[in-house]
């Protein structure tokens, strides 16, 4: 072979290896564990490229892997919107690599949170969503320490809200709306270990007061509608806080709202059916609201003039004891 020819050949030969290593990057533990996965949940449609001839990390559906740092292990799997019946396979804690596990829109899928996800310690990122997953919200999320987001949102869960959560130091989000827990707000979430800017609890049957510390949060965004949640909330407002929306509609919190404060980043504030009473301060025409909702609560007095206060009709304000001034019929 002359100079060039080994070099033609060289380079193919290089071409050949580097592709022929492209198909096989996959891990193979974790090949063999999704491949148990795809068993487990009877060979579903959608896991139909799952074939174990290709390479999990650049050929499978809704798989992917971390090339960089870890060696092509598997670190998200993503099974959604499709006809998958049973219930979440053991296996899914035998990928130690796992930043990111979503498995959402499978009506059929049913049972408890599984609990060898209690062995993925790198887990960030846990969305299990419109499911029929039932039992509590696994205490063992608590051991997760990396966990910055959880969405257990829009399952059948029951059960109170672990209190051990509130050690997550890292958790930005968390929203468990829209399933059938019980209790009260534990007390441990005014001394949430990290910043949760994000807290969405609506849609469930929550009792009781919200904890006092509470207000030492700012929050981004509350979501505690429809509960049955009672007593003061006033504790969530503030002018330092940073807080964008508020949604307390649908309880029974029942605190005077004449001297509470809004922050002036406050853009949505819905408090429709609770029995909340005072009158609604003048400092409420600083702020710039996109959604604003008072009515169906006790509430009496003049409506401040000016600012964002009469851009919403009169269904922002009916149903309130004595409430007057536009968007309603002129005070007497
Ligand atoms: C759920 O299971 C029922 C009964 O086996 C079946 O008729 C239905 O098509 C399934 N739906 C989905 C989305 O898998
Ligand atoms: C988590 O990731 C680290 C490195 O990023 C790795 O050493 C460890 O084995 C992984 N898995 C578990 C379960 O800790
Ligand atoms: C749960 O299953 C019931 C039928 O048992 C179905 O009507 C419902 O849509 C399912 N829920 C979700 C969120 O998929
Ligand atoms: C949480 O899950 C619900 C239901 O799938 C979804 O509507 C919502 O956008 C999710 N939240 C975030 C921030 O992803
Ligand atoms: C989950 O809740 C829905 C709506 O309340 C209900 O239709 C369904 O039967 C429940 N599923 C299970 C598995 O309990
Ligand atoms: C709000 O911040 C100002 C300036 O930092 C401070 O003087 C005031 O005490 C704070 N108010 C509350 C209610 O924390
Ligand atoms: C305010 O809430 C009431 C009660 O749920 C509802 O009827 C009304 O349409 C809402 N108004 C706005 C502007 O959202």
């Amino acid at each position: 072979m002359d100079k060039a020819t080994t070099l033609l050949f060289f380079f193919f030969s290089t071409l050949f290896l580097t592709t022929s290593l492209a198909k096989h990057l996959c891990h193979k533990d974790d090949k063999n564990t999704l491949l148990k996965i795809k068993k487990s949940l009877n060979n579903p449609y959608i896991l139909t490229s799952w074939d174990p001839k290709d390479d999990c990390c650049s050929s499978w559906y809704g798989i992917e892997c971390d090339e960089a740092t870890v060696n092509h292990r598997v670190t998200s799997l993503v099974i959604q919107g499709g006809e998958v019946s049973g219930q979440i396979p053991p296996e899914v804690g035998d990928l130690p690599f796992l930043k990111s596990l979503i498995i959402r829109k499978l009506s059929n899928l049913t049972g408890h949170i599984q609990p060898n996800i209690a062995k993925l310690k790198n887990l960030t990122f846990l969305w299990l969503s419109w499911t029929n997953l039932t039992g509590p919200v696994p205490e063992f999320l608590s051991q997760l320490e990396n966990l910055e987001y959880i969405n257990l949102s829009f399952n059948n869960l029951t059960g109170s809200i672990p209190s051990s959560l509130a050690s997550l130091h890292k958790l930005g989000y968390l929203e468990l709306s829209r399933n059938k827990l019980t209790g009260s707000i534990p007390e441990s979430f005014g001394s949430f270990s990290g910043d949760i800017p994000y807290l969405k609890l609506s849609h469930n049957q929550l009792s009781g007061s919200i904890p006092k510390s509470l207000g030492n949060l700012d929050f981004n965004v509350i979501d505690f509608s429809r509960n049955k949640l009672q007593g003061d909330a006033s504790m969530l407002f503030g002018a330092n806080k940073t807080t964008w929306s508020i949604d307390l509609s649908r309880n029974m919190f029942k605190f005077d709202i004449s001297k509470v404060i809004l922050a002036k980043t406050l853009q949505r504030l819905d408090l429709n059916h609770n029995d909340i009473t005072g009158s609604i301060p003048v400092q409420w025409t600083n702020s710039e609201f996109q959604l604003f909702n008072v009515s169906y609560n006790r509430l009496c007095g003049r409506i401040p003039q000016g600012g964002d206060l009469q851009r919403f009709d009169s269904y922002s304000y009916f149903h309130n004891k004595c409430l007057c001034g536009a968007p309603l019929q002129n005070c007497k």
